[in-house]
């Protein structure tokens, strides 16, 4: 089965969600979903796959709404910067920078659905994200001042090639701020800039608040790094995709687009 063009998936992530408030976060709307399952078989009957990606896209994630509090109470950090976002999923931390007057910003992921919902998600918000759908973990780090990373330590083989990444990152100076509400795989040794209580659903985590850092990176590799933490039942195949940690149940521009 060919993959929907992208013009067809931004009509499946308009009739699957709903353009929704963001907790916490009063300027920001999102096409957001209540419930994970039923997105997910929506998700695989429309791609055609039986077992396709967690609809990552369709919710606002605890890790990244803690980076977007933190942008908010320090715009400094984004504003008149070159910002990419990495695994930017709804495209959350994307747009909060871009509203925060970031010079540029790049979001990147490797769901073509997330690349659907970042851009209607952008313009509902007004304002312009660049996309890519690429593994940006393959090549080495762009050229830019901040790299967002929001909720992205909650599967070994990923967290670990993130963590990598990041740090190759800030070795060479570039400003990192992940956002995480301690998902298994979160290396210890981050600097903690913040912490948040970030209102989320039982839908997606264990609790209805989940205590989230933002965290940065020294530029320098420190030689004896922490490992991992040790993993909980998290894995990409599951029953149900409610996901994160094990425990929880367990996952252009538009214009030129639209012209697809
Ligand atoms: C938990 S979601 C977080 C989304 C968003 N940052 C937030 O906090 O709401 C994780 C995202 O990482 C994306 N992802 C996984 N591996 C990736 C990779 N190698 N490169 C880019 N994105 C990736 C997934 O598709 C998903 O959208």
């Amino acid at each position: 089965m060919t993959r929907p063009s992208p013009a067809n998936l931004r009509a499946f992530v308009r009739r699957a969600t709903e353009l929704q408030p963001v907790p916490d976060l009063p300027d920001i709307r999102l096409q957001t979903a209540a419930d994970v399952t039923v997105v997910w078989h929506l998700a695989a009957a429309e791609l055609g796959q039986p077992d396709p990606p967690l609809p990552f896209w369709a919710f606002a994630w605890a890790g990244g709404l803690a980076v977007s509090r933190y942008l908010v109470e320090h715009p400094e950090e984004v504003a008149g910067r070159r910002v990419v976002d990495l695994a930017t999923g709804s495209g959350l931390c994307a747009i909060v920078a871009a509203r925060l007057g970031a010079a540029s910003v790049h979001a990147y992921d490797i769901d073509p659905l997330a690349e659907a919902a970042m851009h209607l998600n952008a313009r509902a918000n007004r304002v312009h994200v660049a996309f890519r759908l690429t593994d940006l973990l393959a090549e080495p780090a762009p050229n830019c001042d901040v790299i967002l990373a929001g909720d992205v330590c909650y599967e070994e083989t990923m967290a670990s090639r993130m963590i990598d990444w990041l740090r190759e990152a800030a070795g060479a100076g570039t400003r990192i701020l992940l956002g995480d509400p301690g998902r298994n795989y979160l290396p210890a040794g981050l600097e903690r800039l913040a912490s948040y209580s970030i209102h989320t659903t039982r839908e997606l985590e264990e609790a209805e608040v989940k205590e989230s850092g933002v965290y940065t990176m020294p530029d320098k590799v420190p030689a004896d790094r922490d490992p991992p933490r040790p993993a909980g039942p998290t894995g990409r195949k599951i029953a149900r995709p409610n996901v994160l940690n094990g425990g929880v149940r367990n996952g252009s521009s538009l214009e030129a687009e639209e012209s697809r």
